[in-house]
């Protein structure tokens, strides 16, 4: 079978394509044949030994996938030949077949597809997780997005909107704010072009945001934390700027609000029964179409650099594909 390898550290360009065999179902797991891998921000960083898992090459990059089993090892009765799934794995889905435990798979809904499927798991769980388990959201109160165009940005914005909350897109380019207002977001703010802070707080009433979902860090989480409201909560997702920010504690007093942690990886390992019960209910809501999971471009395993490359650059608005 086709692979995608990062078979040394380095950049989207040194990925190569190898044949390597066919993986075997072992004891527990199922071998699927891989329809749709999903790449996320973080596969950046992985294959350039920068993220906080560092696989020694060679390894394929692509943490998530939807596709349809083809055998099953012994011990499972509860996945069959033919069944249509999506799973998690850390790294190594890029490729035609993954070997993997069945307790990594969850079956797919009918009337979704491979592309929407694969990228449901990381980012619409990772904020399924963050605003329902770490920033307890509660229907009317105010939640601001930065990133919202990305992947778990665009997940944020929906899944704030579908719990009830008003929601606010900040964003770096008025296409990207656009895109958030066509899937729900009530209000925007081009950070490129205006102060965060201040357009927080007008369009809060100078009262700040209840919850600041961050998963871009950099020079943005310290006006979106000047304008968090009383007790808010300001959700730590991640650091696509590049810089982690050091935020002054003054301001966490000053306005009795939480900074809180969230780690989706983690969180999956420690309660894996919350995490397949929240991933079941993410599925269904897309086959609904209560969920969009947009994909914002399909590429061929070959293309995979270039599909890096685009994350990187910030080009993105939803999911990016790679069919192998
Ligand atoms: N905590 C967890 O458990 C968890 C789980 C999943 C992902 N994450 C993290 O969340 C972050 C976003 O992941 P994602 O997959 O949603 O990424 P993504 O689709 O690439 O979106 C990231 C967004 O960050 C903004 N950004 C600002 N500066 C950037 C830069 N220099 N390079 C790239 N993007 C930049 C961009 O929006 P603008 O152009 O509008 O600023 C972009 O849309 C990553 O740091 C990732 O590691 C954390």
């Amino acid at each position: 079978m086709k692979a995608l390898l990062c078979t040394r550290l380095g950049t989207p360009d040194d990925l190569e394509i190898k044949d390597i065999p066919d993986p075997v179902a072992g004891p527990g797991e199922a071998v699927v044949r891989v329809k749709a891998a999903s790449l996320n921000f973080f596969d950046t960083l992985i294959i350039a030994g920068k993220y906080q898992y560092k696989p020694a090459p060679p390894f394929s990059p692509a943490a998530e996938f939807a596709g349809t089993v083809e055998s099953v090892g012994d011990g499972v009765t509860s996945f069959k030949a033919g069944d249509r799934v999506i799973g998690y794995m850390t790294y190594g889905a890029a490729r035609e077949k993954v070997a993997i435990s069945t307790e990594r798979l969850v079956k797919m809904p009918d009337g979704l597809d491979f592309d929407r499927a694969a990228g449901v798991c990381i980012t619409y769980g990772t904020t399924y997780h963050a605003l329902k388990d770490r920033g307890a959201i509660k229907a009317g109160e105010t939640l601001a997005v930065l990133g919202a165009s990305g992947g778990v940005g665009l997940a944020a914005i929906e899944l704030g909107k579908l719990m009830g909350a008003r929601v606010i897109a900040c964003a770096s380019s008025d296409e990207k704010i656009a895109f958030a207002r066509k899937h729900g977001a009530d209000e925007g703010i081009n950070y490129a072009s205006e102060d965060l802070k201040d357009a927080l707080r007008r369009l809060t009433d100078s009262r700040g945001a209840d919850v600041i979902y961050d998963p871009v860090g950099g020079p943005y989480s310290e006006p979106a934390l000047r304008s968090i409201a009383w007790q808010g909560r300001f959700l730590v997702v991640g650091f696509a700027a590049g810089d982690i920010p050091k935020l002054p504690l003054n301001l966490v007093l000053l306005k009795g609000c939480s900074v809180v942690g969230v780690f989706w990886g983690s969180f999956i390992e420690r309660d894996p029964q919350g995490h397949r019960a929240n991933t079941v209910q993410l599925l269904e809501w897309c086959a609904q179409g209560k969920l969009s999971s947009h994909v914002h471009a399909v590429y061929p395993l070959a293309d995979a650099p270039k599909a890096l490359k685009a994350i990187a650059a910030r080009q993105v608005m939803g999911k990016v594909i790679l069919r192998p």
